[in-house]
């Protein structure tokens, strides 16, 4: 055994929500085989060396709270585990500068904290408690569009030698300036925007590869999803949308032999469907030519628990993270990124970048 894993959480949603409750689900069920991950141990570390050891966020519910109590707040949704069997933790959460995290639809929702501190002052307060508890990599869960505050956390990192997991599509890991500086500082830093482990996008780019490798012709193709939680209901705002479209239209389109134009790819999530819960509905269909340019369609209708499908995979870039902590390798992490984000800095052939991962975590 190597060693504890020590992780602060930006934004104590659904998504950590389902993270925290996963662990805990295979702590109560230890003969139960963990699904999705890559190994149960990476090099040395297994799913439960991971400590949370603070949170951060603006909900006036959840700020003050330990995180075992703050994961069952309104607007969260996850109850894997009932709340009195969740173990208590010493952790709390913290104040976030609200910027531009919470979106007009989800306002009402989240309760943001009416706080009259300013970003330095809480810049401050942050540091202290990172340093208190030791966290040694920030996972970010902030909502879709809170490209101000992702910069504002990216900059905690490189101020305070914290390494990043950047689960949302605001540019950090892929932006050749921000990787610059994460190199500078020899920090590692993976992004951007989670995969999910069989999710929308990782099916839609695997069978469009496909019929790109089998030499057939795609004509166009599109991929809708609907979804009932506070991330679908904020992703109705288009104006936090931009770069989520690029993020997922970008993993579709590196896997084509030929790019599509802009105007025969549809990629987006499209509606909120309040029933739905943490359930996402995706619906796909290719279209394409093959020999003697015979037309071909194909449709997929996928559903998932959209937080179990993120959960996996951030279980293996905190781990991944952690192991270039321990070997001093700093910058974004090329093969990580590409196997677990869906806007990597360098896109890789999904069985390419898990060859790379796997690599990296055998190295010495
Ligand atoms: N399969 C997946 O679930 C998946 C895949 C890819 C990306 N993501 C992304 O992960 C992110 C988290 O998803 P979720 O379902 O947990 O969302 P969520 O809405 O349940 O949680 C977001 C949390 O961020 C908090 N927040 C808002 N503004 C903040 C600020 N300024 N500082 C700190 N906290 C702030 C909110 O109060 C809330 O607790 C979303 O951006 C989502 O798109 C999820």
């Amino acid at each position: 055994m190597t060693g504890r894993i020590k992780v602060g959480l930006i934004g104590i949603g659904n998504c950590f929500a389902g993270l925290i409750q996963g662990i805990e689900y295979y702590q109560q069920n230890p003969t139960q085989e963990v699904t999705g991950i890559i190994h149960d141990n990476l090099a040395g570390y297994g799913i439960h060396d991971v400590d949370f050891v603070c949170g951060f966020d603006v909900g006036e519910n959840k700020i003050g709270k330990h995180l075992n109590e703050a994961i069952y707040e309104y607007p969260n949704m996850v109850d894997w585990i009932p709340k009195e069997s969740m173990p208590k933790t010493d952790a709390k959460v913290y104040e976030s500068p609200a910027l531009d995290g919470v979106g007009l639809w989800v306002e009402n929702r989240i309760k943001p904290i009416k706080s009259n501190k300013t970003d330095e002052q809480l810049k401050e307060e942050i540091k202290t408690v990172l340093k208190e508890t030791g966290t040694e990599i920030l996972v970010s869960y902030l909502p879709v569009g809170s490209d101000k505050v992702t910069e504002f956390w990216a900059n905690i990192c490189l101020d305070n030698n914290i390494a990043f997991v950047n689960c949302i599509p605001s540019f950090i890991a892929s932006d050749e300036k921000w990787a610059k500086k994460f190199e500078e500082k020899n920090i590692p830093v993976i992004g951007d925007d989670i995969k999910g482990q069989v999710g929308a996008t990782i099916v839609h780019r695997t069978l469009a590869k496909l019929c790109s490798d089998r030499g057939t012709k795609i004509e166009r193709t599109y991929q809708i999803n609907v979804g009932g939680n506070t991330d679908f209901l904020n992703m109705k705002e288009q104006d936090r949308l931009a770069s989520k479209r690029i993020s997922k239209t970008e993993s579709v389109q590196s896997q084509l032999a030929t790019r599509l134009d802009d105007d025969q790819i549809y990629v987006g999530p499209s509606d909120f469907i309040p029933f739905l819960g943490n359930t996402k509905l995706m619906f796909m269909r290719i279209e394409g030519r093959q020999w003697a340019n015979i037309p071909y369609n194909m449709e997929v209708r996928l559903e998932v628990d959209d937080k179990a499908n993120s959960a996996g995979i951030v279980i293996d870039a905190i781990r991944l993270a952690k192991i270039a902590l321990d070997r001093g390798v700093g910058g974004p992490l090329r093969p990580a990124s590409a196997y677990l984000m869906k806007h990597p800095i360098e896109q890789m052939a999904d069985i390419k970048a898990k060859e790379a991962c796997e690599s990296f975590v055998a190295e010495k």
